[in-house]
């Protein structure tokens, strides 16, 4: 079967500064892969490449066995801040997406959808509120029922709840969990929090400093829910992985050991 996501030798450089060395990675159908790595190493670039935002120097990436231009309605986003439109309701934020893809008339057909993904994600009671009267937490949850109504076979997450405070970031990662297992979709998610990517994925691909390799990809095949901190199951990849990421990244990053830092 194809896979979801290929990419294959990809280089790049900005500006003449190499940034991709030479990225081999895939991700399988259905399959939930966290894109753990430095700062700076590439992660959100690897999602506007598949998005077709920016072309590779070299090498290839596939999105549904197909150059990213052929595959964009594939593909749906949530990024790090909701990006929500202030003088829309709920409801009609989670349309816009579809609204910007198919035009106003399919958005409107695809209302009782954006009510069905609004109740996965706990707001079917909010639909007619807007998003200044929100948590944060909240409103990451309409980006997330706004990707999901464009009904994309493969979401791409960008650090989705780096902003939270951690027991709403812990709330959503099983809520992205139970919606990954309902749906089906593909879930490439990128981090650089290792117990978060210990808690979701089903693979972990581990992405150097700058010029970026794939170091390593790890499987994480221990049954679900997952909480990394305490499962001694986990101890020994959650060791070699804070090793491996202190190694990239020596002196900036909050320690991980911390309780779900
Ligand atoms: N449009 C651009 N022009 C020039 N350089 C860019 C551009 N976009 C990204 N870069 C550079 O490419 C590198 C990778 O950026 P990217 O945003 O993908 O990193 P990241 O791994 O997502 O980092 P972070 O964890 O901080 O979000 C960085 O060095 C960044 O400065
Ligand atoms: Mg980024």
């Amino acid at each position: 079967m194809t896979d979801a996501i290929a990419f294959d030798g990809v280089r790049l450089a900005f500006g003449g500064e190499p940034i991709y060395d030479r990225v081999d990675f895939t991700v399988a159908r259905g399959e939930f892969v966290c894109l753990l790595g430095p700062s700076g190493c590439g992660k959100s670039t690897a999602l506007r490449l598949i998005g077709d935002l920016v072309p590779p120097d070299g090498g290839t990436v596939r999105v549904d066995g197909r150059p990213p231009a052929e595959a964009w309605s594939e593909v749906a986003f949530v990024f790090q801040s909701p990006r929500l439109a202030p003088w829309r309701d709920v409801l009609s934020n989670v349309l816009l997406g579809a609204e910007l893809r198919f035009g106003r008339a399919e958005a409107r057909r695809r209302e009782p959808l954006a009510r069905e993904m609004l109740a996965m994600v706990g707001l079917a009671s909010s639909a007619a509120k807007y998003p200044s009267m929100l948590s944060g937490g909240e409103r990451q949850r309409v980006a997330i029922a706004r990707a999901l109504v464009v009904e994309p076979s493969i979401v791409l997450m960008d650090e989705p709840f780096s902003a939270l405070d951690p027991n709403t970031r812990r709330r959503l990662r099983a809520e992205i969990e139970r919606i990954w297992q309902h749906t089906g979709r593909t879930v490439l998610f990128v981090t650089h929090d290792i117990d978060e990517a210990l808690t979701l994925a089903d693979r972990i691909v581990l992405l150097s400093g700058k010029p970026t390799r794939v170091l390593e990809t790890v499987v994480v095949d221990a049954p679900r829910p997952r909480r990394p901190a305490d499962d001694p199951r986990l101890a020994a990849l959650r060791d070699r992985l804070n090793q491996l990421f202190r190694s990239l990244e020596p002196s900036s990053e909050p320690d991980p050991q911390e309780p779900d830092a």
